[in-house]
């Protein structure tokens, strides 16, 4: 049977704006795309998925999206092996037997007239439900956010980490907003939870996955928005400073780095020049400080070596400088040297970071699923191996989720 869908709770929000004024309150600056994602996402009751490079605001929108509406936030932390039984619900054994050691003269009695093994496991199956109800059952966050009697946000980080068989869990919790325990019944969400669920693109998400839920690329923020962001932190850097900053760190972006500097790591370079008492940014304080947002010893050096020309665009650079970086769209490489063998024109403008492009075309050029391997970088290497799809357990998600079995309706609506 169908459920009937959870009547809506009350709206927590009017409007995309009222999205965007809530979050500021929280120190988090959405743009318009983000605000109108989650007005929707708030009025349909259907999970949000976020992909989008490390760093750039995706869990922190869900802790703000619970801050904002006074929900709870519930985090599911995905891993790989990670089985249903850390995110949906196990019994708990040491409990129950606890509880048999110190019930043991009790289950004497109740055994104590029957006379075959038969008729004593008859007689303790009979009480089963005794040792399998609430009282023993140990609820992870999905169960959890079903049961919830306040409505809750459900945080599902990294869901690119979890393994397809949890996924599969996921689809039917997300689908239905409602878990079946089989020696209890069905679960119903009261109030449907927001569902965030996060992803790193380490690997592709099944389509039916895509399909339940709004998605969301976040994108780096664009330079006013990621100033506004610096502002809200209060990073004590000045606001011309950080003006500048927020456009070497786009240039940087525009690098063909490892690791691009994340929202998180400008805060970190401007609290950084803070500390240190600079208030005009020049390539020297920045060279001494590039680590905060490089983290890869070929980062730094090619960081540094673009330093003095994305911080005074009318620098002249040492040619020595200038060369032995590597082409990001090259085709072959050579002892660590990629070279370039088109496009000249565009290339120019991803590689010379110039603040007007903040390397939405380098990261194009590496998005495919499994890109924080080891092997990143390595084109043609391992990375772009398709990858050998996973075992899926027979049975797994089958004991959770009654499909069309059916079950005891715990919580009808
Ligand atoms: N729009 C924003 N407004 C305010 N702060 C932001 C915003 N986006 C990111 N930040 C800051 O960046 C930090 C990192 O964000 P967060 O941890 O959410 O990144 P993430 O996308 O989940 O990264 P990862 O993929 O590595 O988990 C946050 O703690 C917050 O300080
Ligand atoms: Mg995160």
């Amino acid at each position: 049977m169908q459920p009937v869908p959870a009547d809506p709770a009350p709206a927590d929000f009017d409007s995309p704006d009222d999205v965007a004024r809530a979050f500021a309150e929280q120190g988090y600056i959405t743009d318009r795309r983000l605000a109108t994602t989650t007005f929707v996402m708030s009025r349909l009751a259907k999970p949000l998925l976020l992909e989008g490079p490390a760093g750039v605001g995706k869990t922190e929108l869900a802790k703000t999206l619970a801050a904002a509406t006074g929900r709870r936030l519930l985090r599911l932390q995905c891993y790989e092996g990670q089985d249903e039984t850390k995110a949906l619900y196990e019994w708990d054994y040491g409990k129950q037997l606890l509880y048999t050691q110190i019930l043991r003269e009790k289950t004497a009695q109740l055994l104590a007239d029957t006379d075959t093994l038969e008729a004593a496991v008859d007689r303790v199956a009979g009480a089963d439900s005794a040792f399998f109800n609430e009282r023993f059952l140990a609820p992870r966050p999905l169960l959890e956010a079903i049961r919830s009697e306040e409505p809750v946000v459900l945080l599902v980080d990294e869901v690119d980490r979890a393994d397809e068989a949890l996924e599969a869990v996921l689809l039917e919790m997300l689908a239905e907003y409602q878990v079946s325990v089989p020696e209890l019944g069905t679960f119903v969400a009261e109030t449907p939870p927001y569902v965030v669920l996060t992803s790193n693109n380490t690997r592709d998400l099944s389509a039916a996955l895509k399909r339940r839920c709004l998605h969301l690329f976040l994108e780096y923020p664009d330079a006013d928005r990621e100033l506004e962001i610096l502002r809200s932190k209060r990073t004590g850097l000045g606001d011309a400073a950080a003006r500048r900053l927020v456009d070497v760190v786009r240039g940087l972006r525009g690098l063909d780095l490892r690791k691009a500097p994340s929202i998180s790591e400008t805060i970190d370079w401007a609290r950084t020049l803070a500390v240190l008492g600079v208030s005009e940014l020049d390539a020297d304080v920045l060279a001494d400080t590039v680590s905060v947002v490089a983290k890869y010893e070929r980062d730094v050096e090619r960081s540094r070596q673009a330093l003095p020309r994305l911080v005074d665009p009318n620098a002249t650079v040492p040619a020595a400088l200038e060369h032995g970086h590597t082409h990001a769209h090259g085709s072959h490489t050579h002892g660590g040297h990629t070279h370039d063998h088109g496009d000249h024109g565009d290339h120019a403008h991803a590689e010379h970071g110039h603040p007007a492009d903040d390397g939405r075309r380098v990261r194009a050029a590496k998005d495919t699923p499994g890109r924080h391997d080891d092997s990143f970088g390595a084109r043609g290497g391992p990375a772009d191996a398709p990858a050998a799809p996973k075992q899926v357990r027979a049975g797994q998600g089958a004991r959770s989720f009654p499909g069309n079995r059916g079950g005891a309706r715990r919580r009808p609506v």
